[in-house]
């Protein structure tokens, strides 16, 4: 049995991950920037409080940036300091498909931080999560019954975020795989109008894609209370989506899980129930 930090373990991916080490028997650290509850410690990233503590004496770590932030890389070098200097033996850092692209961008510097501690490392770069649509975007499903985002046509590779889960389990356990960085993609790559037709059917009612403007976008996502920069980063990664960089699809979830990612039909059956009882009713 081993000791896991997971950072992020009330999101998406973490909340997963954190269950899928304890099934496989691992002691779980679930962290948590506000005040702990039973089961979890307190590590806050923006502050730097409670990094040490939650480290000392685990046996590895899975590390995101919370999304929101644009200094991804000042929020991650003082955990990954602390994880080599308290002698942890793994860092799987959750970064995004794409950063690599650019040295200067944040989350691409957190990553060389992280392939320059000496400690163990792995980097997943996934694409755009499926559970984004009952999150992210699930606002304008819910209430305009469409699909509101600037993509066009372009293509997504979209990786359900269980799947990243089962490989950040799988790394943070298994060596063979050891200082690599993977590129995590679902096995199809769907437009937004597929999208909005697969959720029509699994939900039973008619979901729609509308192709906005940037210019229509950002209203929106700052509506949604989203911080100015953080809402044009967003919209700057929306645009590679329209611009065809969003397509590649990877064979690293089956080379490290030995199974093929789940499609985007099986994600809208098993969160069927994410979306609000007027537009899953019918
Ligand atoms: N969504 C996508 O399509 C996509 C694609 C590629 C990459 N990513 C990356 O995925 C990451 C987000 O993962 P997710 O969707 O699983 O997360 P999420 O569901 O958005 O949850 C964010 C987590 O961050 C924690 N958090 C918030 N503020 C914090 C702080 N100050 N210090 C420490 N932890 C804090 C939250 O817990 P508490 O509130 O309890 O602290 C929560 O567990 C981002 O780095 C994003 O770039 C996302």
């Amino acid at each position: 049995m081993s000791t896991f930090v997971v950072l992020g373990a009330s999101g998406t991916v973490g909340r997963e991950l954190a269950q899928g080490l304890e099934a496989a028997g691992h002691e779980v650290r679930r962290t948590t920037s506000r005040t702990p509850a039973a089961g979890q410690v307190h590590l806050d990233l923006v502050s730097g409080r409670g990094i040490d503590e939650a480290l000392r004496g685990a046996d590895g770590a899975f590390l995101l940036a919370p999304p929101g932030f644009t200094n991804q890389d000042v929020l991650l070098t003082p955990v990954i300091d602390a994880a080599r200097r308290l002698g942890l033996g793994k860092l799987v850092l959750m970064s995004a498909m794409g950063v690599d692209a650019n040295p200067e961008a944040p989350l691409r510097k957190a990553e060389l931080a992280l392939e320059a501690s000496g400690v163990a490392w792995n980097v997943m770069r996934p694409n755009w999560f499926m559970q984004n649509f009952h999150t992210y975007w699930l606002h304008g499903i819910a209430t305009q019954q469409a699909i509101l985002l600037p993509v066009g046509e372009g293509r997504t590779s979209f990786i359900d975020a269980r799947d990243i889960a089962d490989v950040a389990a799988a790394l943070l356990q298994r060596s063979e795989f050891n200082n690599r960085a993977f590129d995590l993609t679902g096995g199809e790559s769907l437009t937004h109008a597929e999208v909005a037709a697969v959720l029509s059917r699994e939900l039973g009612q008619t979901i729609r894609f509308e192709d906005l403007t940037v210019d229509e976008a950002r209203p929106l996502l700052l509506g949604a209370g989203l911080p100015a920069d953080y809402a044009e980063f967003l919209l700057v990664i929306l645009s590679y989506i329209k611009a065809g960089y969003s397509e590649r699809i990877t064979d690293a979830v089956p080379s490290i899980l030995g199974r093929e990612p789940r499609r985007f039909t099986e994600y809208a059956r098993d969160y069927r129930e994410a979306y609000p009882k007027a537009v899953s009713a019918l």
